[in-house]
């Protein structure tokens, strides 16, 4: 079996990790129960370019139950939790490619390597694996049956790669499921980037005057957070209709050319780049801390704010940058300004991940079922499943909704009755 991962010897903590996370995924653990049965996976080579994570151990084992061949690589060069990548080679025998820290040139080979494995199935978490299917290796590009993405960002690309008519295969937004990103995004991101901020910082977040760049659905959760410990939240946006969401959810909307002047905290969550820039960092106060939970690491004129210093000392504490300004102010840099919450934590609680992935699994089963009657596009999940994944979710939190009687299923699908 071949592999890349940082140390085979840090499997026994990585098996902890999964097994511990598979506690709180009982919804992924019933499916995979249940492909074990089924195993409509059969064969099928799967190539995942996802967070590796002890969650995303739980989604490897359950394609693999169901008889997937799948490799796995990293969706980020600091996200790879390397004592599971250890356990999935050693324990789940499952082939990862991915070592926390890599470099870029590393981390493309990586991807590389998971497409080797000639995948019918892929899995990304930002489009970088398709991204390398429409360009480097575009001759891998035609066996995809069809491709999942996990979040925002990558939904954007492939929805621009599919405008310009330049999609070659099916891809589903998985990301934009109600079973996902009301959920992961708002309270898992929202959460864990608290924990990642906290984790690297030691910060109070009571008293704090924190910036939340993008209400969103990960800008809410980390906004709603943060003021439940007693932060005081500025909100900056650049959408009409989420700026007054903010307003009336009770945080202060202002620009980032004001927001600068008063935070101590920023974040953003945005998705869009350079949106903290030299400007900005000219008016912060001193220790100004900034970080970024946002897909990719350009929210932040990090080279801009390069420029500007007279000295850079790193790692003035675990996961963090300090620049010294000319006017002697220091703005300190969290994990570089990639993801915190899986740089400096351990991204989303696995109670969360559990209905992102259950997602993903039912709708790779949904896909293989209907094999040949998607075109290349980007496909919304069926609401079928959203609602599935909800309703095993609520039965696992011991929770049980009201049913909708005969009577007032007609009423809602009848126009007749009014005053
Ligand atoms: N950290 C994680 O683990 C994690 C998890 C899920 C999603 N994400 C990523 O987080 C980002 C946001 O995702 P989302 O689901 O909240 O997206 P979203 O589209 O719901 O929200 C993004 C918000 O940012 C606003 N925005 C855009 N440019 C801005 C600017 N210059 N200034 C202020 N606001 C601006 C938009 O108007 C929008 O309201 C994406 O990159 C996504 O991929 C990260």
């Amino acid at each position: 079996m071949r592999y890349d991962i940082a140390d085979l010897s840090l499997a026994a903590g990585g098996k902890k990790r999964i097994l511990w996370a598979d506690n709180d995924m009982p919804v992924l653990a019933a499916i995979r129960k249940r492909f074990a049965k089924t195993k409509l996976l059969k064969g099928k080579k799967v190539s995942a370019c996802l967070h590796i994570t002890a969650e995303t151990a739980n989604l490897a084992r359950t394609l693999k139950e169901g008889g997937a061949d799948i490799v796995l690589c990293a969706s980020n060069p600091l996200s790879t939790q390397d004592d599971v990548a250890a356990s999935l080679v050693k324990d789940f025998k499952i082939p990862v490619f991915a070592i926390c820290g890599e470099n870029r040139a590393t981390y493309y080979k990586h991807i590389n390597a998971a497409i080797d494995n000639k995948p019918v199935i892929t899995f990304d978490d930002g489009a970088d694996l398709v991204n390398e299917l429409h360009t480097r290796r575009k001759k891998d590009a035609h066996r995809i049956i069809a491709s999942m993405e996990e979040t925002t960002t990558g939904v954007i690309r492939l929805r621009a790669l599919a405008r310009a008519g330049n999609l070659k295969f099916t891809v589903i937004a998985v990301n934009d499921a109600a079973s996902k990103h009301l959920f992961d995004n708002r309270y898992g991101t929202g959460q864990s980037t608290v924990d990642g901020i906290i984790r690297a910082t030691d910060i109070l977040m009571a008293g704090v005057k924190v910036v939340v760049a993008g209400y969103g659905w990960c800008g809410r959760g980390f906004a709603m957070r943060a003021m439940g410990m007693g932060a005081i939240v500025v909100v900056t946006e650049v959408d009409p209709i989420r700026a007054i969401e903010a307003a009336m959810d009770g945080f202060e909307v202002m620009p980032m050319s004001k927001a600068a002047k008063v935070g101590r905290l920023f974040v953003t969550l945005t998705g869009n780049k350079n949106v903290i820039l030299a400007e900005h960092f000219k008016m912060m106060q001193d220790r100004a801390i900034i970080a970024n939970s946002g897909h990719f690491n350009v929210e932040i004129d990090i080279p801009a704010l390069k420029k500007m210093s007279k000295k850079i000392k790193r790692n003035v504490r675990n996961h963090v940058d300090e620049y010294v300004l000319k006017n002697n102010r220091r703005i300190q840099i969290l994990a570089d300004g990639r993801l915190i919450n899986l740089a400096a934590a351990e991204g989303h609680p696995a109670s969360v991940m559990d209905m992102s992935f259950a997602t993903q699994a039912l709708e790779t089963e949904y896909v293989l079922k209907k094999q040949g009657k998607f075109e290349p596009k980007v496909y919304e999940v069926p609401v079928e499943i959203e609602q599935k994944v909800c309703t095993l979710k609520l039965e696992s939190m011991s929770l049980a909704i009201d049913k909708l009687t005969p009577e007032q299923k007609e009423y809602l699908a009848a126009s007749d009755e009014g005053t």
